[in-house]
């Protein structure tokens, strides 16, 4: 059985001071909840202090982004090295580097590969447009980029993949749990194409866009969905655990 996972994308959110007060409203709260991830994904500049504060809890860490190069001269940027004995988790191809930092399916491919080389899982987010959804592209676009940014790799081992339609991205117009269960399921059997049956069939895949502890429920339940990738809920301590509490409580009854 697939553990279900709760991430939370505090996106260019929060200054160390801010961060730190965040994770000490969620913390005692969610480390009590077992059974499923908890992940948090503050910025940079955040997480060795929050590593610190998190220390012997259940809760987990993730980064926004990586650069693919181990190092050099790349001004700015941050790579999976610097991170490896930072976190656990990496976001990589959100739709907003994609369209605002112009990241192709080959440079998510280089990261994706970057990250798997020093034992980071990567999260990797895919999605169709407003106007690719309502043309009835949804499939040959998110298919796509999985192809694309999975190129080459065999076996994949950790990858997490966040379906995330780009026009439920902070717009508070969430997919229905029917539209998001038929979307994953979709990209869990072309995983099992391009990889491998049972890496298809080990792999959680997330959905993201809007998602609230108002219709978190209508996600998770779906039998192709292992959890949610979640941004301006997830600033909000109160949102967060009561997300998480539904997975964890979804969880319990199907393995109980
Ligand atoms: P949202 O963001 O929950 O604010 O819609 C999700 C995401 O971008 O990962």
């Amino acid at each position: 059985m697939r553990v279900p996972m709760i991430a939370g994308n505090w996106k260019m959110n929060t200054t160390v001071s801010e961060a730190l007060e965040l994770v000490n409203e969620m913390l005692l709260g969610l480390d009590k909840i077992d059974n499923i991830d908890k992940v948090i994904c503050p910025p940079f500049i955040s997480l060795a202090t929050v590593r610190e504060l998190i220390k012997g809890s259940s809760i987990k860490l993730g980064a926004q982004n990586i650069y693919f190069e181990e190092k050099g001269a790349y001004t700015g940027e941050i790579s999976s090295l610097m991170l490896a004995d930072l976190c656990e988790f990496v976001i990589i191809g959100h739709s907003e580097r994609r369209q605002y930092f112009n990241e192709t399916g080959e440079i998510t491919n280089k990261k994706v590969r970057a990250a798997l080389k020093v034992k980071l899982k990567p999260i990797l987010c895919i999605g169709e447009s407003l106007e690719e959804n309502e043309a009835g592209r949804t499939e040959e676009i998110v298919t796509g980029q999985l192809r694309a940014s999975l190129a080459g790799l065999d076996y994949p081992n950790g990858l997490i993949i966040a379906y995330e339609p780009i026009w439920a991205i902070g717009t508070g117009k969430a997919a229905t749990g029917e539209q998001a269960n038929e979307t994953i399921g979709l990209i869990r059997h072309n995983i099992a194409k391009l990889c491998d049956k049972e890496i298809a069939q080990d792999v959680r895949i997330l959905y993201g866009g809007s998602v609230t502890a108002a219709n978190a429920t209508e996600f998770i339940n779906q039998p192709e969905i292992d959890g949610a990738l979640v941004g301006g809920a997830s600033l909000k301590a109160n949102q967060f655990l009561g997300i998480v509490k539904q997975a964890a409580e979804i969880r319990h009854r199907l393995s109980g």
